[in-house]
């Protein structure tokens, strides 16, 4: 058992929480939600006493061990020896910052199984609602510097909020429709002097309706829009019998494709190294052991790598991180500008880059690479740590963005609404299909060619 009472923290006006009091009992598994920056990390690190909260205190049982699992930006290996530490010798209370990001589906199903029998108290942070909806027992929402707790999973969470909203929404229609008549009579019978007592007593009524005012949620998207500086000619990328071994496993072997206008392509695969590898190729940050690719002129290119921590490493603030990406006529108000538009206003802008969370990031590489202008671009796993609103924003400006884009992604929904073409990397060589993704998934004959692929590997 671990218990928060009364914390509360804020970085200058930044309010995180305020009177937060909650009890999390063993047996329990609670999906801990929120915005990209509401503070589910910084929550962690306060329960597991890594920082210290304005006010307020953590209580646990006595002797009990707490284990903790950070959100990081590792590569899959060092991840998953993490997990394995974290989840060793059974600790009381389990503590796991976005622990499916750097997995596959299969140490995934692996986790959620893993979760699921655990008779202690897990306390878990994802934007992936597949996952929260197998493991969660408990909900608990951070939003306005509150943490609410509902029984259920993520699914059940989502339709009492909705409820709830509805239902105030309902609620301040009633008082809204009621101030409005007794404004008609107001108008109607002040000047009138036989009325003038009831017009008086119910200025009186009218004065004491308030709208409880609805924030809705302080959940926000943010503008993403890549506009190419000019479009691309015929002639995109070719690729031709590229192989690379790392560490003596052939990630990639022999893989040849050439991208078409227009072609927004998933990139596809249970090894997500061989994905990565790929594009780290194509983006001229890694050689190939052989083989060659080729951009067309008229291309320019840009990269959203998954791992992207060193670009965060000086001592920035947000403007002076974003103008080195900027034409260098711009200064500081179209940063702000530019800063503003991607959910870091007013005193956000001055943050320095170290204490960012883990969808602060993206934002940030997404506005490095709108700046760039470029007609192709190249996105590893851009879905990972961004919440929902942020998901459906960048979603919708790649659906429109007109030129090519190469991707890779765990969002079912997202690749789905996206591509045309579906690249698979599989370990004897890739499938290459011109359709959607859904198709793609049901396709029997796509699925006979993977075994036999499969078979002539082993
Ligand atoms: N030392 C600090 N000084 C100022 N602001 C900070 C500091 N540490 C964290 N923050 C801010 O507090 C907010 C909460 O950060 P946190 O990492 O807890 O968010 P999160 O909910 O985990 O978000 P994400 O979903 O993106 O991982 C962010 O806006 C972050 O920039
Ligand atoms: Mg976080």
């Amino acid at each position: 058992m671990i218990c928060a009472n009364n914390i509360a923290l804020a970085y200058g006006k930044q309010v995180l929480f305020k009177d937060v009091n909650i009890m999390f009992k063993p047996g329990n598994c609670y999906g801990l939600i929120g915005a990209n920056g509401a503070g589910k990390s910084t929550f962690l690190k306060i329960l597991a006493r890594e920082i210290e909260p304005d006010t307020g205190d953590i209580s646990v049982g006595p002797k009990e061990r707490i284990a903790v699992l950070r959100q990081d930006h590792f590569a899959f290996d060092t991840h998953r020896v993490l997990l394995a530490q974290a989840l060793f010798g059974n600790p009381d209370v389990l503590l796991l910052d976005e622990p499916t990001n750097n997995l596959d589906i299969h140490s995934i199903a692996w986790l959620e199984d893993f979760l699921y029998r655990f008779k202690n108290t897990v306390i878990v942070v994802s934007h992936d609602r597949h996952f929260m909806n197998q493991v969660c027992t408990h909900i608990a929402d951070i939003d306005f510097g509150k943490i609410a707790v509902y029984a259920g999973n993520y699914d059940f969470w989502y339709q009492a909020s909705q409820l709830h909203l509805n239902q105030k929404q309902a609620d301040n229609k009633k008082i809204t429709d009621r101030a409005n008549e007794l404004k008609t009579f107001i108008q109607r019978f002040s000047s009138n002097a036989s009325k003038s007592r009831q017009a008086t007593s119910r200025k009186k009524l009218l004065e004491k309706l308030t709208i409880e005012d609805m924030p809705v949620s302080s959940r926000n998207y943010p503008f993403i829009r890549f506009t190419p500086e000019r479009p691309c000619g015929n002639i995109i990328l070719e690729v031709e019998g590229v192989s690379k071994t790392i560490d003596g496993e052939i990630v990639l072997d022999n893989v040849s494709f050439t991208v078409n206008k227009n072609d927004k392509i998933a990139f596809m695969g249970s090894n997500s190294l061989a994905k990565t590898t790929l594009f780290q190729i194509i983006a001229g940050e890694m050689e190939p052991d052989k083989g060659s690719y080729r951009w067309g002129t008229t291309i320019s290119h840009s990269y959203f790598p998954k791992e992207h921590q060193g670009y965060f490493n000086g001592n920035l603030n947000l403007i002076e991180w974003l103008l080195q990406f900027a034409p260098p006529k711009e200064g500081e108000s179209f940063a702000r500008t530019f800063l503003g538009r991607m959910l870091f206003s007013g005193e956000d802008a001055l943050k320095t880059t170290d204490v960012l969370s883990g969808g602060e990031k993206v934002r940030c590489m997404l506005s490095r690479m709108m700046l760039a202008r470029s007609n192709a671009l190249i996105l590893d796993e851009p879905t990972n740590h961004l919440d929902l609103e942020s998901i459906t924003a960048l979603n919708n400006s790649l659906i429109h963005f007109p030129e090519v884009v190469l991707f890779t992604s765990h969002d079912h929904e997202f690749v789905n609404t996206l591509v045309n073409r579906v690249i698979e990397l599989t370990p004897a060589g890739i499938i290459d299909r011109l359709m959607t993704f859904d198709a793609y998934v049901e396709s029997a004959e796509v699925a006979k060619t993977r075994e036999l692929m499969v078979k002539k590997a082993a």
